[in-house]
Order: structure tokens, then C-alpha cells, then sequence
């Protein structure tokens, strides 16, 4: 069943030579849209006397010669057949062939970006006159290195719906301000990758890695890390308190549908290492947590009495560019109790900084660590490891007093 079709032409070499012994193979969906191989049939039941492939090896003169029906529609394609020339040699090309006047929305077709090779890959399928079965004939040259490939379909990258964007240090559903916020989805990217820091450009945050980007109400965000189902961006500053923001990515110059999301001025969360473990760095330099908590890097406790750094996201404005301190106050209770906050401010890359005084009458154990800006709170409590006999942290210059920020980002949100 289905318009009976010629479909013939010659196999040429990129300068127009006619090529011999080149085996072309053919390929395509039956008059109800299935194909050969098809996983069951889609739309009905195969058409037992459609054989669905063809081969033709050339003589001389380069031509070929098949006779078949006109494709009907594959879900999600326009018309179309299914191409491989084969030469001597051993080169290949793998294309397909479209109809005049069906060549709509095609995800495959639209990848041929030059017009010269598109247009070669779409011919009339011309009315046979005198014809009583309405048969069609269609001619088409096959040029080798010109051509086009097919390519694959391009896919849109999808971001989940329902909390797809997360606080980037919490991972819960929502974004605040200026924060940082991590987007899962799918078909994202296809590399993996955190920004390199030969693309910060005179201390200007890169948008965009290897053609992905983020924007938030249409802003821009600055791209921190990049994976087939995970991107971590540092949100653009709003100064509406609470805001519903869409949120899209774009990769590959494709963009996702956007998702909405609360967007809050305050949304606070401290970064943390695994296990619920606090990201908390000592004056020397190390990591706080128990031992054996990130593979290759030591941890250590903190001492009771001893200033550790946290860090953390959606503490809300600073008065200056980083480094500055917040506007807002910052609390922070450790196992209930309010901790002397010696500093509280954005560092760069811009993560909020605490330097916190571990209580001193705490025994060994594990801490419940909270914070509260502008009435606020952490929605999510995180644990402190503390021990009274861990090794007082060496005393080091003030100006050493800051840990590699870049390498806190990777342990905390990579
Ligand atoms: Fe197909």
C-alpha cells in the first residue's frame, strides 16, 4: 500500500564524476509509519509486502535505481528516507532525503545549517503523467563531501518542574537573591565541568560554559558548574523582597521551557560537606568533619573555644561588592546556643563568610548548627563534629586567614 515512487539518480564525487561500485542502501517507515525494525508496529500493523529496505550497487555511470512507496509520517518527522552510499574504498555517508513541501518543523532537517546542502537534501516527488496509479518519480544526486550527513536529532534541555531549582547550598526547592542555586534536569549539556579561572575576566563572573547559560526573569547568571543533569549559577541581586521568577537554560541554542520559582531576599543555608556535615574550615586551613568524610582531603574536629569558618548562601545584600560584610545581622546557634559571629560577609567568589567561636563549655560530639538573618532561618539544621582533644589549629597571619575558595566550591556544590 501506500504511492509507488521511483526514486533514482546517480552517486557523484565532489567534482561531478559519476562513481562506480558505490552501494547505496535505502530505508523507510511504510505507508502506516513503520519501520523494519520497528519495536512493534507504531501505528498499526506492518505492511507485510513492503519490504522497507533496498540495495543498489552502481555501474559506470553512477546510477541507481529503486522502486518504493512515499514514507508516511514517523512520529515527531516529516517525511523522509533513509540514505547509505557506501564506495569501494570504504567512505561512507549516512543522509536522508525529504519532499518538497513536507519539510516543516523537522528536528534532523533544521540541523543542516547550510542552505545549499539543506535544499539538496529535499526533491519533488513529481507526478508520473499517464499514470493511472498516481506514481511518482523522484531524482536525486548524491554528492559525496557535499551532500549533508544527517545529524542527530537536537534535543531541548529540560529542567524538572517540580523542584528543579534549589537553594544551592540546602538543596530545597526555592532561590533567594544573589544566592547560589543548583538546577537538575535532563539533556542539559554534554560536558561536565565547574569554571575555570582563566574565564573570570577582570573579576566578571563567566554566564555562559561550553554554550550553556542560565537566565533568571531573563537576567543573566554567572555559570559555575555544568553537567548533563546538574548546573550550579549564582543568581542575579533583586531587590523585591519576594519575586516568582522563570527560569531557563539554554545549551546548544536550544532553551528549556521555563520553570517558576519563589524568588526570596532571604533564603539562608550553610553550604556542607557529606553526612549533613557543616563545610566548616579551621584558621590553618583545614577541614572540620570526622575523619574519613571527603575521600583524599583530611578532616579534623573543631576545638571548643577556636574560630571556624562556615559559609554559606541567601544571607542577603552586602553594602559593598565582595569583600563586604551583610547589611542584615547573621545569628548562629551551635547546639543552642548563640556563638560570638566575629565576621559575617560576602567573600569572592561571592559565598557568604562566618567566622564563629565554637562554645567553649561543648563536650565531643555532634552540634545542631542554625543561623537567622532579618528574622529568618535555616530551614535545614547541619551538624558541627567538635572534640576537646583535637590539635589547637596553628595561628596563622591574619592575612592568611582565608581559605581557597575556589576548592571550598568544588567540595561543596560540585
Ligand atoms: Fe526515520
Amino acid at each position: 500500500m501506500g504511492t509507488i515512487s521511483w526514486l533514482s539518480g546517480r552517486i557523484l564525487s565532489a567534482s561531478g564524476s559519476p562513481l562506480r561500485n558505490a552501494v547505496m542502501e535505502i530505508w523507510q517507515a511504510d505507508n502506516a509509519g513503520n519501520y523494519i525494525h520497528s519495536r512493534g508496529a507504531l501505528t498499526g500493523a506492518r505492511d507485510a509486502n513492503f519490504q522497507g529496505y533496498g540495495k543498489f550497487e552502481t555501474g559506470s555511470d553512477g546510477r541507481y535505481l529503486f522502486r518504493t512507496i512515499k514514507p508516511s509520517i514517523f512520529p515527531g518527522r516529516v517525511r523522509h528516507v533513509h540514505v547509505k552510499v557506501t564506495l569501494p574504498g570504504g567512505q561512507s555517508l549516512t543522509s536522508q532525503l525529504y519532499i518538497e513541501g513536507e519539510t516543516g518543523n523537522d528536528g534532523v532537517l533544521n540541523g543542516i545549517t547550510n542552505a545549499a546542502q539543506r535544499a539538496w537534501v529535499i526533491r519533488p516527488w513529481t507526478a508520473i503523467s499517464g499514470s493511472s496509479a498516481n506514481t511518482r518519480a523522484v531524482n536525486w544526486d548524491v554528492v559525496m563531501n557535499f551532500t549533508p550527513a544527517e545529524t542527530a536529532t537536537p534535543a531541548r534541555p529540560t529542567l524538572v518542574s517540580m523542584a528543579g531549582v534549589t537553594n544551592g547550598a540546602s538543596l530545597r526547592a526555592g532561590a533567594a537573591s544573589g544566592s547560589w542555586i543548583t538546577l537538575y534536569g535532563a539533556g542539559l549539556t554534554p560536558t561536565t565541568r565547574t569554571w575555570r579561572e582563566s574565564e573570570i575576566a577582570g573579576g566578571k563572573l563567566p554566564e555562559s560554559l561550553d554554550g550553556v547559560s542560565v537566565r533568571i526573569n531573563n537576567q543573566p547568571s554567572a555559570v559555575y558548574y555544568i553537567s548533563p543533569t546538574q548546573i550550579n549559577v549564582l543568581a542575579p541581586e533583586t531587590t523585591a523582597a519576594t519575586t516568582t521568577a522563570q527560569v531557563t537554560v539554554t545549551s546548544n541554542n536550544l532553551t528549556s521551557d521555563p520553570v517558576t520559582v519563589q524568588f526570596k531576599q532571604f533564603d539562608p543555608a550553610f553550604f556542607q560537606f557529606p553526612d549533613q556535615n557543616v563545610a566548616a574550615v579551621r584558621t590553618d586551613g583545614a577541614y572540620v568533619g570526622p575523619a574519613g568524610l571527603i575521600d583524599g582531603v583530611p578532616t579534623v574536629s573543631a576545638r571548643p573555644g577556636e574560630t571556624v569558618l562556615l559559609f554559606g548562601t541567601g544571607f542577603g545584600p552586602t553594602a559593598a561588592a565582595p569583600p563586604a560584610a551583610t547589611v542584615n545581622a547573621v545569628k548562629i546557634r551551635i547546639d543552642g546556643q548563640e556563638a560570638a559571629v566575629t565576621y559575617a560577609g560576602l567573600i569572592s567568589p561571592p559565598l557568604y563568610q562566618f567566622n564563629v567561636t565554637v562554645p567553649v563549655s561543648l563536650g565531643d560530639g555532634d552540634y545542631p548548627i542554625a543561623a537567622e538573618v532579618a528574622g529568618v532561618r535555616t530551614a535545614k539544621i547541619v551538624k558541627l563534629r567538635v572534640a576537646r582533644t583535637s590539635s589547637a589549629a596553628a595561628i596563622m597571619p591574619s592575612t592568611h586567614r582565608k581559605v581557597n575558595s575556589h576548592q571550598l566550591l568544588r567540595l561543596v556544590t560540585a
